[in-house]
């Protein structure tokens, strides 16, 4: 989604946004632009493409001098991706700009208004409508620039992260949001502010920052400090600066040609940091404080409803199967944008977990608003320390993962079926479902699959030749059963996400109420058959596609030979529970995804029309 970056301070402005920019590129966008005072005047650039078109263009358009400045990365809502609807935007007398995260809902009307007072608008967008709602506010009112914003956002219906300055006054930034996340970083003595979407862009001026909150906003001034007001009624809130524990190095390559291969490999550090502290298998015991405090809730709850988008939501369809067969709890998983708007039943007596990977995502934002709403409890299970879904939850258990850049999400999906493997157990131990030599059967099998998840790895260069065998083809076929159909779900889409070869997930079984359609020659069909996920069905299931001639690729247990006769290549994964298997049978197709990708020359760590972090719904 869209990126804000900006400065104010003593240092040269520009190079600080580019840098930022490039930062955010991971969100996904399809055009930048940089807004700078340069002592004299507004200088803007901006482009459809990448950052790296947009330095080449502001060479010429800009001179780098000035000490404030704001970027945007933006991933079109409203208007094509072009030079016009790029950001930043300029108010019609030329003094105000503002860069926006978000969509302002009722931008039409506001524009139809603004018309008749004789505004003119030259792009598609709503954020060109803020501006100049702004502009109108503050030349009618004779209001200041804060004052005029506050006011002006008073009439806007929508969610936004937003940075505006005034050429006149270019010693003061104004920022707001409600919806969309922003992060101020303040420099040493305060001398100087960097405003940005997260706070990778200026990671290494600062450790500090102010988050704002949902309906807040901030005056911050070059060598005068920040002030954070709500937007609702200008009351002063005091702000609350946080010290960083990210690091410079957590958010580079780090030696690997891309961030989603930097991040496969991380799956054994990031699945051990899951579980540190938490599983005590030597006292044979898990401790979660957010599950520990809320033990209550949990033991007389009816249902656990879990809402996510993408990725995320099979993490929850694989915690479904984890949940209701070790701790026999009645769970279901919905897509968070279609739970949030189908009058769904929750009572008081629901458990809704919310899994989001950026802790920023729109709709399981909105889908858990709506349970709290109706007295549901909201636990959620998030990457991002301190993102909106974390804090708008009752209580939570983070992933520990690291920040993940690539957009196809690979060590989110794995860490985060760590946790709710976790807490199931917990709840297994606390309602007596399972035995105490399976709990203890369970804590060692977790606490050895980071070493098996290296064993999964070491197929890289096998699963490098298969890529190439069939990285030209149209479509491939993921299946799975039990816990490993969601894998196959997952194998599917990170397949689609970053090659664009169309794929489809299904459980094993269903192949034959449609997709047995399409097998021929010419179609794969990768197949998760590991030794204990209802084996001999699956073996079944093989034979009906190699007599329809289909390709297998099948992902099998470590020393499988049944599965090897049949199939035109396996990949061997190492041994485990049945429960837990998904934490491996997933590398391997992390792993063809990214080397398909690679091979057709695809921009894996940014797919075209994706994003990281879906702030609008
Ligand atoms: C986007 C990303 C996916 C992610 C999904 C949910 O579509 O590209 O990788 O799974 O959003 O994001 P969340 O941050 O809520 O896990």
């Amino acid at each position: 989604m869209c990126g804000i970056v900006g400065y104010i301070g003593h240092r040269e402005a520009y190079p600080i946004v580019i840098e930022g920019l490039k930062r955010l590129e991971y969100r996904g966008y399809d055009s930048a632009g940089i807004a700078l005072f340069d002592g004299n005047d507004l200088k803007v650039s901006k482009t459809k493409g990448k950052v790296a078109d947009l330095e080449a263009r502001a060479k010429i358009e800009i001179s780098n001098t000035g000490n404030v400045g704001i970027g945007h990365t933006r991933w079109a809502t409203h208007g094509v991706p072009n030079d016009v609807n790029s950001h930043p935007h300029v108010s019609n007398s030329g003094e105000l700009v503002i860069v926006h995260n978000g969509i302002i809902e009722n931008y039409d009307a506001l524009k139809q208004e603004l018309i008749t007072r004789g505004y003119t608008f030259q792009s598609d967008t709503d954020t060109e409508v803020l501006i100049n709602l702004i502009e109108d506010v503050k030349k009618k009112e004779n209001v200041k620039l804060g004052k005029a914003v506050q006011v002006a956002l008073n009439q806007v219906i929508g969610a936004y992260a937003i940075a505006v300055f005034d050429k006149n006054k270019p010693e003061e930034v104004v920022v707001a949001r409600l919806g969309s996340p922003l992060a101020i970083g303040i420099g040493e003595d305060e001398s100087e502010f960097f405003i940005a979407s997260d706070a990778s862009p200026f990671l290494e001026y600062t450790k500090n920052a102010v988050y704002l909150e949902d309906e807040e906003m901030a005056v911050i001034r070059f060598h005068k400090g920040i002030k954070v007001r709500k937007i609702k009624d200008d009351t002063i809130v005091p702000t609350y600066v946080q010290e960083l524990q990210l690091n410079l190095e957590q958010i580079e390559k780090g030696g690997y040609d891309h961030f989603m291969l930097k991040e496969i490999h991380e799956q054994p550090k990031a699945i051990t940091d899951t579980y540190r502290g938490r599983l005590l298998r030597n006292e044979a015991i898990i401790k979660m404080a957010g599950v520990e405090d809320n033990m209550k809730r949990f033991l007389n709850a009816d249902r656990i409803i879990i809402v996510a988008c993408g990725t995320s939501w099979h993490a929850g369809l694989v915690a479904e199967y984890i949940f209701e067969d070790l701790a026999r709890i009645p769970v279901e998983v919905e897509y968070a944008s279609e739970f949030r708007y189908r009058n769904p039943i929750i009572t008081e007596k629901d458990i809704v977990i919310a899994i989001s990977q950026s802790g920023e995502t729109a709709d399981t934002l909105a889908a858990i608003k709506l349970a709290k709403s109706k007295g549901a409890f909201v636990f959620g299970v998030c990457n991002v320390v301190g993102s909106s879904i974390a804090r708008e939850s009752d209580a939570g258990a983070y992933t520990h993962a690291g920040p993940e850049i690539g957009v196809a999400s690979t060590k989110a999906f794995t860490t985060q079926i760590t946790v709710l493997t976790l807490i199931a157990l917990r709840l297994a131990r606390a309602k007596g479902t399972i035995s105490s030599s399976d709990f203890r059967q369970h804590l060692l099998e977790l606490e050895m699959i980071p070493k098996k998840v290296e064993e999964a790895l070491k197929s890289d260069e096998h699963i490098k030749m298969i890529a190439d065998i069939y990285k030209d083809v149209r479509n491939i076929l993921y299946l799975g059963r039990g816990f490993n159909f969601p894998v196959a779900l997952e194998g599917a889409l990170k397949l689609k996400e970053i090659s664009y070869i169309h794929a489809e997930g299904y459980p094993a079984a269903e192949m034959k109420h449609g997709p047995i359609a399409l097998i021929d020659e010419n179609m794969p069909i990768v197949v998760i058959a590991t030794k204990k996920g209802h084996y001999e069905k699956v073996v079944s299931n093989i034979q009906e596609i190699k007599s329809r001639k289909g390709k297998i690729i099948g992902i099998v247990t470590e020393g499988d030979t049944q599965v090897r006769e049949l199939a035109d290549h396996v990949i061997e994964v190492p041994e485990t529970l049945e429960s837990l298997s998904p934490l491996l049978t997933t590398i391997p197709l992390q792993l063809l995804s990214y080397h398909i990708a690679v091979l057709l020359d695809k921009n894996v760590d940014q797919p075209r029309n994706l994003a990281k972090s879906v702030t609008v719904e």
